[in-house]
């Protein structure tokens, strides 16, 4: 079987290092892997860094698109893609999460007939207003193999007409819709342990002994708007004066706070000797952080469920999350970029620590299940 691997943003390239690494120990001799790294993410810590670090082989191909409007630049990967896979003609396409990287691969492929394997599929923020909603959506209903992290993303997708009940062949219009797990719970488990002797960051920001609070920022729409930028940014500082703050800094967010918070505010943050605002770190360093820190804040997707897989709490700096399991269970709190809300969550957690965190992300072989299913299909 050949598949081709579309990746682009930097979540997408963690997240192809569990396929690929089940590929390399299980199916090496039945499975062709082509990737294809659209270049939606470039610098070398949001993209380069990941490739030696979790043993993902080099890209086949890279369409160099870089960053533009959501047009342009699903534009460009779309006309790219197309070419790639008219020429390769590969059995599935393999389509990641709900960046535009998903979109333009979902696109291309579905036009020209090529079957979808959507990773990720299923999960529903409900706002339409993300432009990961609209990608999620249009990439799901171009798919023939749908794999949903989690039994809310298959009841999703059956509130939106897919049938459970289909029989093989399938196709895009008779897809089959899977609850396998979450493959980054596989990649977390798998590099958890490989983190803590292979990374020295803990030391090296002087966290040793010191409890500190993990942050990350990087959705449009906290960037994109000042006064939630400032609703944030306050609330951190406030923490601060209690725990550490260590916040990877995402390239979107280092731009954007320059025009959007205030200078004194800015001021404040950069020179605070108990914020560590540091450029976006590997995935090891990632994994260490979250599980040595006290509680976790974000606005990622992927940084949510961490703190979860790591058993940490967690202040979700959006109104609504897809990852629902996680604040059903308590243990995280949807604050949005609401300041006393995140100071009530901060408190809540601070005098309730939880204890509970049942596993609802799978047994850690999604990935295996994944290409053993896409290996079922006779095409
Ligand atoms: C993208 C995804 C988002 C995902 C995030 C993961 C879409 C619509 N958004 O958001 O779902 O959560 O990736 O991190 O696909 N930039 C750099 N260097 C880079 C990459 C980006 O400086 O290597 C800067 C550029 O100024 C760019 C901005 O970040 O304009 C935003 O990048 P883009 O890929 O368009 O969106 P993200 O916010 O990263
Ligand atoms: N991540 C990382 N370095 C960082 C910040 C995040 O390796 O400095 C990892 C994080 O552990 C998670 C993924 O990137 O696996 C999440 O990506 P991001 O927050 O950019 O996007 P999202 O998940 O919201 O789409």
């Amino acid at each position: 079987m050949k598949i081709v691997t579309i990746i682009g943003a930097r979540p997408q390239i963690i997240k192809a290092a569990a396929l690929s690494r089940a590929i390399k120990t299980h199916y090496a001799n039945k499975i062709q892997e082509i990737i294809v790294h659209t270049g939606q993410h470039y610098d070398d810590n949001m993209s380069a860094v990941f490739f030696d670090e979790l043993g993902i082989p080099r890209p086949d191909y890279n369409l160099h698109v870089g960053s533009a409007s959501h047009g342009v630049q699903t534009a460009r990967m779309t006309e790219g893609i197309e070419g790639i896979l008219l020429k390769e003609q590969p059995d599935f396409i393999v389509l990641y999460g709900d960046t535009n990287s998903t979109l333009a691969g979902a696109v291309a492929a579905a036009k020209i007939h090529i079957p979808i394997a959507h990773v990720e599929a299923g999960l529903r923020s409900f706002n339409k207003a993300m432009p990961e909603e609209i990608n999620r959506i249009v990439c799901d209903h171009c798919s023939t193999l749908l794999f949903s992290p989690t039994q809310a993303g298959v009841e999703n997708l059956q509130r939106e007409g897919f049938a459970l009940i289909n029989e093989p062949p399938y196709t895009i219009d008779n897809p089959k819709v899977y609850h396998c797990g979450d493959i980054m719970y596989d990649n977390s488990l798998h590099f958890a342990e490989i983190a803590e002797t292979k990374t020295n960051i803990i030391n090296k920001l002087g966290l040793k002994d010191r409890p500190f609070i993990l942050a990350t920022i990087h959705r449009d729409t906290n960037t994109d708007y000042p006064e939630r930028l400032d609703a944030i940014f306050s609330a951190l500082l406030t923490l601060s004066e209690q725990y550490h703050v260590v916040l990877p800094l995402h390239p979107r967010t280092n731009k954007l706070l320059k025009t959007n918070l205030e200078a004194a505010k800015q001021e404040q943050l950069f020179s605070s000797p108990n914020i560590s605002i540091i450029p976006p770190v590997s995935f090891l360093e990632m994994i260490a952080l979250e599980r040595h820190a006290r509680l976790v804040m974000t606005d990622s997707g992927g940084v949510q469920k961490e703190a979860y897989f790591f058993k940490k709490p967690c202040i979700i700096l959006r109104p609504e999350t897809e990852w629902i399991e996680i604040v059903q269970t308590g243990n995280a709190i949807l604050a949005d970029a609401n300041e006393s809300r995140i100071m009530q969550a901060w408190q809540h957690f601070n005098d309730n620590p939880p204890t509970k965190f049942p596993e609802i992300f799978g047994d850690s072989h999604a990935a295996e299940f994944i290409l053993n299913e896409m290996l079922q299909q006779e095409m």
